[in-house]
């Protein structure tokens, strides 16, 4: 649990906190990643009841002391899926985008292109919380809501589309049989939709290695005791056996930049099972 002023957020929202302070600390290093002004006056807003907090991780954020490649990819993810909400605009300016697990990013202002339908959809203490620096629009919603509770999927009843569903950073605190059936519900209503989402490799989730991956979230990133993954994928190529209109269309993992401020790590990118830790798999559900 994460107390910021009069909301209480509970452990899996608070890992929204993290990836706001690494746009917000990458947007103020030295040529950026990322250019998140918004991320910026979100965490100078909090940093005053964070700092004050009795909680180790509201602390660490505040006082700005975050891993360094941890700020890095966050940026870098950020930068790509940025990259594709734009590419998917130029092919479809009025399109429909819909930011799965949003936290208190600002991609509709980054991507903004004057025509696009944008959600932003969360737990709804996340949304309380993002309403607090963020209003919406008539080309700008929040659906405060489980995604795993399929009736949001009604909120887009009525739109023409096309449909582009991103999933940053989330589908690993979902259980696997939830993002199954998730995928498929997107699919059958929302035929011919782009989904972009983030896969860690399920042999992480497995003992030994779960061990480390627990310590680093949990002991080294301060992440609270429910924070924890889930559910993984072996290879991009996984959710295409489970029909077949869903069509894999490319993947991106943050080694893949040419990022110099990644340094040496540059190197993991032929080196498939690091590579492949964390990374992003695009489809076509058909
Ligand atoms: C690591 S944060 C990523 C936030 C944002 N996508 C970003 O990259 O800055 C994970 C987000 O997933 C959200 N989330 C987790 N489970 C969810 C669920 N069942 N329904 C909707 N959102 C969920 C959390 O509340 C949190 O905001």
């Amino acid at each position: 649990m994460v107390e910021t002023m009069e909301h209480r957020i509970s452990d899996v929202p608070a890992t929204a906190l993290v990836t706001l302070y690494c746009h917000a600390l990458e947007s103020r290093s030295k040529d950026p990643v990322l250019v998140d002004p918004k991320a910026v006056e979100i965490a100078a807003d909090l940093d005053r009841t964070l700092s004050l907090s009795k909680n180790r991780l509201d602390r660490m954020l505040a006082s700005g002391r975050i891993d360094r490649n941890l700020v890095i990819h966050i940026a870098l993810r950020a930068r790509h899926y940025d990259e594709y909400a734009r590419e998917f605009l130029t092919r479809h300016p009025g399109g429909v985008i819909v930011n799965i697990g949003c936290g208190l990013d600002s991609r509709f202002l980054r991507i903004d292109n004057g025509s696009v339908i944008f959600y932003d959809l969360d737990l709804p203490e996340m949304i309380d919380l993002k309403k607090r620096f963020f209003q919406e629009t008539e080309r700008y919603h929040f659906i405060a809501s489980s995604v795993l509770d399929l009736r949001w999927m009604g909120r887009l009843s009525g739109l023409e589309g096309p449909f582009l569903f991103m999933a940053e950073g989330v589908f690993m605190y979902l259980e696997a049989d939830s993002v199954r059936s998730l995928v498929l519900q997107i699919r059958e209503t929302f035929p011919g939709s782009g989904l972009i989402c983030e896969v860690v490799n399920s042999f992480w989730l497995k003992m030994p290695q779960k061990a480390l991956l627990d310590w680093k979230i949990h002991a080294r990133g301060h992440l609270g005791k429910k924070a924890v993954f889930r559910s993984g994928f072996r290879d991009s190529r996984e959710m295409e056996a489970w029909h077949p209109g869903i069509r894999l269309i490319g993947e991106w993992s943050y080694f893949d930049s040419n990022e110099e401020k990644l340094g040496w790590q540059r190197v993991f990118r032929h080196i498939g099972w690091i590579r492949k830790t964390q990374w992003t798999v695009h489809y076509l559900l058909r």
